[in-house]
């Protein structure tokens, strides 16, 4: 891609990755593919905020050459050293023999160890600040946003903020920023991002907030280092964000269960109606037919989560195990579950997902079990259950 100027003399350098359809060992599904956004600024000493994925190492550098000779290149700052942001560095480096890698104290031996590059570095901590001529860095250290070397660069001057992956989405597009593109799916995106990896560090994203506000930031601008760049409202993502990290809840229910001939399904359908009836938005996913990342997506801000499965081999289904395992390494706060269950001969399945949610953090409020396929009366119980679950019976 062409760069972009995002402000006079910066640049979005960024590589557009149309294709990837998984992160994070395929863990996260990335259906609209992402971006891994760098930025030059060019000053005095000019200056690349983070570089890209490995394989697009020649496209940034292409991207580069438009603006800079890369042999003038001062620094390069690495927010952070995971390879979709720092892959490209040794391409930099190479070309580039006079810059100085800026990073935190927990990056540097990273980066060795990912790297083995000899390349001169500055480690800096909260509160340090570089001149690059007309602007200043300025840093601040946000481990476990995602990673314990993660940092934020802020250039007071242009009240411009570059976090890395907070306040990202991996969200591929020709547009760079919030007023050009889909505010519904840039939001869909953001809250896919922050539920699939940032959710079990809510507290810590509660405290940087915190910590950024009492610093009195000027933010007129946030470029984060995946999807679009939050320019005409940077305040929008940093209130989801807050609402987020504290386990904020709408009044809405995520049913996710697995069926093997249709009663467990039948009863999804019938706590579905109960749900729906008692006052409470609810959504539905059979999870051999859906996306775990969506689901995790989906329940961020769902209060209730209700989980059915048959029985087989006195257990769950398998198909259900992905997200059971997702959920366990989330652990999302402030929510309650309930399980349903249809089983044949004897049942477990109830047992056993009790035991999975439990590991999740997640209370088990109540459950529900038949056995065979559900009569008119079961399903009817199946409603009233939904009901009492939305609190109206
Ligand atoms: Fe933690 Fe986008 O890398």
């Amino acid at each position: 891609m062409l760069p972009v100027e995002i402000k006079e003399n910066v640049y979005w350098l960024g590589v557009l990755d149309w294709n990837i359809r998984y992160f994070h060992g395929a863990t996260y599904s990335t259906n609209r593919g992402t971006t891994y956004n760098s930025y030059l600024l060019l000053d005095e000493a000019p200056t690349l905020i983070d570089t890209c994925f490995t394989p697009f190492a020649g496209e940034l550098l292409t991207a580069l050459r438009r603006l800079l000779d890369p042999q003038k290149l001062r620094y390069v700052v690495v927010n952070h050293v995971e390879t979709d942001h720092s892959g490209a560095l040794p391409a930099v480096m190479e070309a580039s023999p006079q810059a100085q890698i800026i990073c935190s104290a927990k990056a540097a031996p990273a980066l060795e160890k990912l790297f083995g590059g000899n390349w001169p570095k500055q480690v800096v901590k909260t509160g340090d600040a570089i001149s690059i001529g007309r602007r200043t860095l300025t840093f601040i250290e946000a481990p476990m946003l995602h990673w314990p070397d993660s940092m934020f660069t802020y250039v007071p001057e242009e009240k411009l903020l570059l976090p890395n992956d907070a306040f990202g989405q991996h969200l591929c597009s020709s547009t760079r920023f919030d007023d050009d593109t889909d505010a519904a799916v840039i939001m869909q995106e953001a809250q896919k991002y922050y539920a699939n990896i940032l959710l079990p560090f809510g507290p810590l994203v509660l405290k940087k907030i915190t910590e950024i506000v009492k610093m009195k930031l000027a933010i007129e601008m946030i470029a984060p280092s995946h999807g679009i760049i939050w320019r005409k409202d940077p305040g929008k993502i940093i209130d989801a964000y807050v609402s987020w990290a504290k386990g904020e809840n709408k009044n809405k229910a995520v049913i996710a269960y697995e069926t093997i001939w249709g009663s467990t399904e039948k009863m999804a359908h019938a706590i579905l109606e109960g749900l729906v009836q008692g006052g409470m938005e609810a959504r539905l996913y059979k999870m051999s037919a859906s996306d775990a990342s969506e689901v995790i997506a989906d329940l961020l801000d769902a209060e209730l989560l209700v989980v059915g499965s048959p029985t087989m081999n006195r257990d769950f289904l398998p198909k259900l195990s992905p997200f059971l395992d997702d959920l366990a390494a989330l652990k999302p706060r402030n929510k309650r579950a309930a399980l349903f269950s249809s089983s044949g001969w004897s049942g477990g399945a109830v047992t056993e997902l009790t035991g999975r949610i439990t590991k999740a953090g997640l209370t088990v409020a109540d459950s529900l079990e038949i056995f065979w396929a559900p009569s008119a009366s079961e399903l009817e119980n199946c409603r009233q259950f939904g009901l009492r679950l939305a609190g109206r019976n």
